[in-house]
């Protein structure tokens, strides 16, 4: 296995560049099943979980090409050919590996009017339902049906056929399958309290440009006519708004008073208004200007409460970087979750690098150290999001820090060590044996 090998105390200043976003980048290869052609999508995330999907689409007899050139530091192209679609089925063993596999539901049923897909299984920090996307299909007029493991979907002989469809809570994933199936139904869908995160508005973006007829995507209501057919299209793929707010931590943690980080190829406006705000809040300087986003070092980081919100609030994908970015500030936050509010994993492994930080319920309250570092040790990488705040924790932690288990890690942050070594910072990969 891999793990990083971070010394910390290093400035981080110069340049970093965010890749294309993994949660469009996911939605979108599903969509791509759906425009009988070949398909080309730009600015494709070089990722474990693009390639992971990249296999369930093959699964299914599309063609996909995906080829990067990872020392020419230039965004990626993948090609899907889905002219022909003859297996309608999406394997445990590879679902069990991502749980945005489960679009193949929508996407299945959509192209072929039925699918048998895998239920995903839980997540390292706690269950996530599907109970929203089977009722979803359901309500499409889809017959589902359980059989080991695997859930079995059959539209009727007719076709879907739209419906009205409520979310509670509203979910990215939920809100994508749906619109998945329903974009070829008969008739109209109107999602209620549909997600409005950008990954969905930009996956709407691309399904409106093969044909599909959707109105009121970044809104609650949604509303989609369905229509025969969706072409294959040439498409561009969003900037990574997560990498850009654990960039943005990144800086405030460990570039100097006075000196700069440059984050390029961004867009700020996907961090949505919670974040930036409560950005704004710490003290620590930054300046938008188009898609570039630049950080100012600072001595002081004032303490910030979050609470974690479907978009435009605060995104739960960030918070374990903030909680990191609290352990030094002047004072004591709170940061809760109410997205999943169990996902706290990383909480012990921060305290065992002399962070103060206690869950109480949904809730972690920070004690701030005032600019003290923490203590290099041996950590463990649970789940993706948790993987990267231990990184940030080894940037300004005293001597070395190993974060084990990368691997979490490989599916969501492109060539993160190749980019953090590019700005100054003293990080490389590992072998060892568990
Ligand atoms: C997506 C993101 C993930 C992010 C999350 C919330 C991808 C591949 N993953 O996950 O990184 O953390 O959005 O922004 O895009 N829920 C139900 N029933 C369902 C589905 C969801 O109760 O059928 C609940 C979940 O338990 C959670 C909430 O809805 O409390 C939001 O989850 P959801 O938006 O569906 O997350 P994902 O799409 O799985």
């Amino acid at each position: 296995m891999d793990k990083l090998v971070i010394r910390g105390g290093n400035p981080l200043s110069g340049r970093l560049h965010v890749g294309g976003s993994k949660n469009t980048a996911l939605p979108l290869m599903a969509a791509a099943l759906l425009g009988d052609g070949v398909t080309t999508l730009h600015n494709t995330p070089v990722l474990q979980d693009v390639f992971t999907f990249a296999n369930v689409l093959r699964v299914t007899g599309a063609r996909v090409d995906f080829a990067p050139d990872t020392d020419a530091n230039t965004p990626d192209s993948m090609i899907i050919d889905a002219t022909r679609i003859d297996h309608t089925e999406a394997p445990y063993d590879l679902v069990k590996k991502m749980r945005a596999s489960f679009y193949m539901l929508g996407a299945l049923l959509g192209r072929c009017g039925e699918a048998r897909v895998s239920l995903p299984g839980g997540c390292a920090w706690g269950p996530r339902p599907v109970d929203l996307h089977l009722k979803g299909m359901e309500a499409l007029g889809t017959k589902i049906t359980m059989d080991q493991g695997y859930v079995v979907a059959k539209a009727p002989a007719g076709g879907l056929t739209g419906a009205h469809i409520h979310f509670e809570p509203s979910s990215v994933g939920a809100t994508i399958n749906v619109m998945l199936a329903a974009v070829t139904a008969n008739g109209t869908t109107v999602l209620d309290n549909a997600a409005a995160e950008p990954d969905v508005v930009v996956f709407g973006n691309m399904l409106q440009a093969m044909g599909a007829q959707i109105e009121g995507l970044g809104t609650k209501t949604v509303t989609i006519k369905g229509v025969d057919k969706l072409n294959a299209v040439e498409f561009t793929n969003c900037p990574d708004r997560i990498e850009l707010g654990t960039y943005m931590i990144a800086a405030a943690l460990a570039t100097p008073p006075g000196e700069t980080l440059t984050i390029t190829g961004a867009n700020a406006d996907h961090l949505g208004e919670a974040f930036l705000s409560a950005f704004e809040d710490t003290g620590v300087p930054f300046d938008l200007n188009g898609d570039t986003v630049t950080v100012t070092g600072t001595d002081v980081i004032h303490p910030v409460s979050i609470r974690t919100a479907p978009y435009p609030g605060f995104p739960t994908d960030l918070q374990a970087q903030w909680t990191v970015m609290m352990t030094q500030a002047h004072g004591t936050a709170y940061v809760t979750d109410t997205v999943y509010t169990d996902r706290f994993k990383h909480i012990p492994e921060l305290n065992r690098m002399g962070a103060g930080c206690h869950v109480d319920d949904h809730t972690v309250i920070i004690e701030g150290l005032n600019g003290q570092a923490l203590q290099g040790t041996n950590v463990m990488s649970t789940d993706l999001r948790a993987s990267v705040s231990l990184v940030l924790a080894g940037l300004i932690a005293e001597g070395e820090t190993h974060v084990h288990r990368v691997y979490h890690l490989d599916r969501g942050y492109e060539n993160l060590e190749g980019k953090l070594s590019g700005a100054g910072i003293a990080i490389h990969r590992e072998e060892y044996q568990e």
